[in-house]
């Protein structure tokens, strides 16, 4: 198992053991887990230790997206990461070249660093009232293009973003996709999702998949047939 693992299951929730439990389902997977705010305030990084202790094979996206001035995201990501040690952790580009630099060079070899855009829960009205002037899909490729620059491993973006930031950004750039939805699942509170095919096809490079696995009947069969329609 390895850090290209292509789907993480988002685990929210603040019950450790059904986290642990969900884990277990997909354990012998190619499957990473990610882990969030919910799960991180409950249980801080022991928790997530924990974890990481019962199941080492399986890679954990720790999904803090940390956003303060550049020494007190860097001490943040040196305290977590001297306790747990993630396959991905992640930042908000908004923090500037200054933070990103600074967050990069605190991360341990092995930690990829990615960062958050705009977050694909404003709506267009949001996005002009926070005072962001340019359109959208510009201000979404200048973040990508400056968080290349700062030398962190990827962004964490929409499906819909996937092509201009490939485009932007080159080859070499982790673009972490949520909002992934398997043909025929239900949608949930999800508006504008895409297939896993569909996803990487375009140039994702990993999927957030929550509720179609953690929701299914038999989460491991569930897992096991996205894999397969990704093969
Ligand atoms: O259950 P579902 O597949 O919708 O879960 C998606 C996960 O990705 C959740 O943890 C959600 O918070 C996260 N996410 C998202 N959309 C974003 C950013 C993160 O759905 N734009």
């Amino acid at each position: 198992m390895t850090n290209n693992t292509p789907i993480f299951c988002a685990v929210d929730t603040n019950d450790k053991n059904k986290a642990l439990k969900l884990c277990g389902h997909i354990a012998d997977l190619d499957i990473g887990i990610k882990l969030g705010l919910e799960f991180f305030n409950s249980f801080g990084p022991q928790g997530v230790k924990e974890i990481q202790d019962q199941y080492p094979n399986t890679p954990i996206f720790l999904d803090l997206k940390y956003h303060d001035i550049p020494n007190t995201v860097a001490g943040a990501i040196r305290a977590v990461t001297n306790i747990v040690q993630p396959a991905y952790l992640n930042i908000h580009a908004a923090g500037g070249r200054s933070m990103m630099t600074a967050a990069k060079e605190a991360c341990p070899d092995g930690v990829k660093l990615l960062a958050v855009t705009i977050l694909t829960s404003l709506n267009k009205e949001e996005i002009t009232e926070v005072g962001y002037q340019s359109d959208v899909s510009f201000q979404v490729q200048q973040m990508a293009k400056l968080t290349k620059d700062c030398g962190l491993d990827g962004v964490v973006c929409s499906s819909h973003e996937i092509e201009i930031i490939r485009i932007s950004c080159g080859e070499d750039f982790a673009l972490m996709v949520p909002g992934i939805r398997p043909a025929g699942s239900d949608k949930g509170d999800q508006q504008r999702t895409m297939t896993p095919k569909d996803a990487m096809d375009k140039g994702a490079t990993h999927l957030v998949i929550g509720r179609p696995i953690t929701k299914a009947n038999d989460p491991a069969q569930a897992a096991k047939d996205i894999l397969t329609a990704l093969s």
